[in-house]
């Protein structure tokens, strides 16, 4: 509720009262309450309580050319409400904060889900991150079951993506539905697209490991939506092969070896995310993606950087008193020479998440302690 009420009264601040205020125009006003029902008179007083206001124009309920609106926050706590508000906001309607996408697009009633489906509210918040318009290309390299892809479809952007799960690019394998074994025949991303009536903004997802870029080298996408693995629900695994596996003796077969997975440390997957955003986003483009945190080691430094893509915005969801992650965003501002890519890995600064094994642990230990689980280990590793 916070995130959409901020975009309707950050209006007040950037336009100017007076063209909405003059003698030829109407108006209306509107009065709502958070967390306390007020009365019709009270309504009224309020209205009648806005006079000082230079209002020159004449009131008209049914048809006004202007509406303005006065927000009452009285709190989050329905069994502790103030005399008083808290917070009194008063701004012109600009738009509705289509909040109703939200259950409309709910992952509940989704036709294809996974265990890590990103939720309806999140992916459409990530997709004004990035900005998201008509006729842009949207690319998500981490694109699981594609809710962010139905977002940014939603918003009119052509959409594809990439996942090194099989069964999840084609919709095969254990559903993740309780009351369900198996996927069905028609559970993939396109479907999900379908059932929202965006169909047409398919492009086409595909097998592919994102540390292994088969893009040609081109600035091809508008945005870069994704949220990467990091091991809590998913395995964060590439494509590789160990030296010491032995390969198959006849030539043919080394062309299509099929090599074994190595395990993806968190701090290439973000150096990676960063490097092909580099390379792969128009000028301006954005890559907007969740950084997992422990927070009580956590510091802005920790935040990776890359010299040609500006930090924009960096967002705290709280998953528990020691965990989060944050929504990262960031845009294109110069193309990458040879030598960034170079400076960029040389430069500590831009590593941070180095000691991958030691974060994660770090991390599990703080989900457990917000599951109220008795964990000895996670005491050691706790306050
Ligand atoms: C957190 S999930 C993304 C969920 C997605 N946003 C959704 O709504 O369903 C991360 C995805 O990354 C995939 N993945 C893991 N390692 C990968 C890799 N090296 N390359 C591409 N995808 C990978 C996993 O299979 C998983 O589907
Ligand atoms: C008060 O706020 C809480 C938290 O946002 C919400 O769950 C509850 O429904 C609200 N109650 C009323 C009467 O608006
Ligand atoms: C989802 O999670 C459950 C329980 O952790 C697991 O058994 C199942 O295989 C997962 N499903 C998918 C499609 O990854
Ligand atoms: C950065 O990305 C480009 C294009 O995807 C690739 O050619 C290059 O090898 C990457 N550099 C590093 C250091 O990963
Ligand atoms: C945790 O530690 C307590 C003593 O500090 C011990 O009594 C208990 O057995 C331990 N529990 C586990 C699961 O190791």
């Amino acid at each position: 509720m916070r995130v959409f009420l901020f975009l309707f009264v950050l209006f007040l601040h950037i336009s100017l009262q007076s063209p909405f205020m003059h003698k030829d125009s109407t108006y209306r006003i509107n009065v709502y309450t958070f967390n306390k029902t007020l009365e019709f008179t009270d309504r009224i007083k309020r209205i009648d309580a806005l006079e000082y206001l230079p209002f020159e124009g004449t009131v008209s309920l049914k048809r006004a050319q202007h509406i303005f609106c006065l927000l009452e926050d009285y709190g989050t706590d329905p069994n502790n409400i103030p005399d008083n508000p808290y917070y009194v906001y008063f701004g012109r309607w600009i738009a509705d904060g289509q909040r109703e996408l939200i259950r409309s697009h709910s992952v509940k009633n989704r036709h294809f889900i996974g265990n890590t489906s990103m939720d309806a509210g999140l992916s459409f918040i990530m997709a004004n991150h990035a900005k998201v318009k008509e006729n842009d290309v949207v690319f998500d390299p981490f694109v699981g079951t594609g809710s962010l892809l139905v977002a940014c479809s939603h918003f009119g952007a052509y959409v594809c993506g990439i996942d090194i799960d099989y069964n999840t690019i084609h919709g095969r394998g254990r559903s993740s539905r309780k009351n369900q074994k198996w996927r069905g025949p028609d559970e993939n991303i396109r479907a999900n697209l379908r059932q929202y009536g965006t169909e047409k903004m398919y492009l086409d997802v595909m097998v592919s490991d994102a540390s292994k870029s088969v893009w040609r080298n081109a600035a091809l996408f508008d945005a870069i939506i994704t949220d990467p693995p990091y091991g809590i629900r998913e395995s964060t695994r590439r494509t590789g092969s160990h030296k010491d596996i032995p390969r198959p003796p006849d030539a043919i077969y080394l062309e299509s070896h099929v090599p074994v997975s190595l395990a993806y440390h968190l701090n290439d997957i973000f150096t990676d995310l960063l490097n092909f955003s580099a390379h792969h986003l128009v000028m301006g483009g954005r890559l907007v993606y969740w950084l997992p945190v422990y927070r009580p080691e956590y510091s802005e430094e920790m935040v990776p950087l890359h010299p040609c893509l500006q930090l924009v915005s960096n967002c705290e969801q709280t998953l528990s008193s020691h965990t989060a992650r944050r929504l990262i965003t960031m845009e294109k501002i110069k193309e990458p020479q040879e030598f960034d890519s170079l400076a960029h890995l040389a430069d500590s600064r831009f590593r941070p998440y180095q000691g991958h094994n030691a974060f994660r642990e770090k991390y599990f230990s703080g989900l457990n302690k917000r599951c109220g689980k008795e964990d000895n280990k996670s005491d050691v590793n706790g306050e």
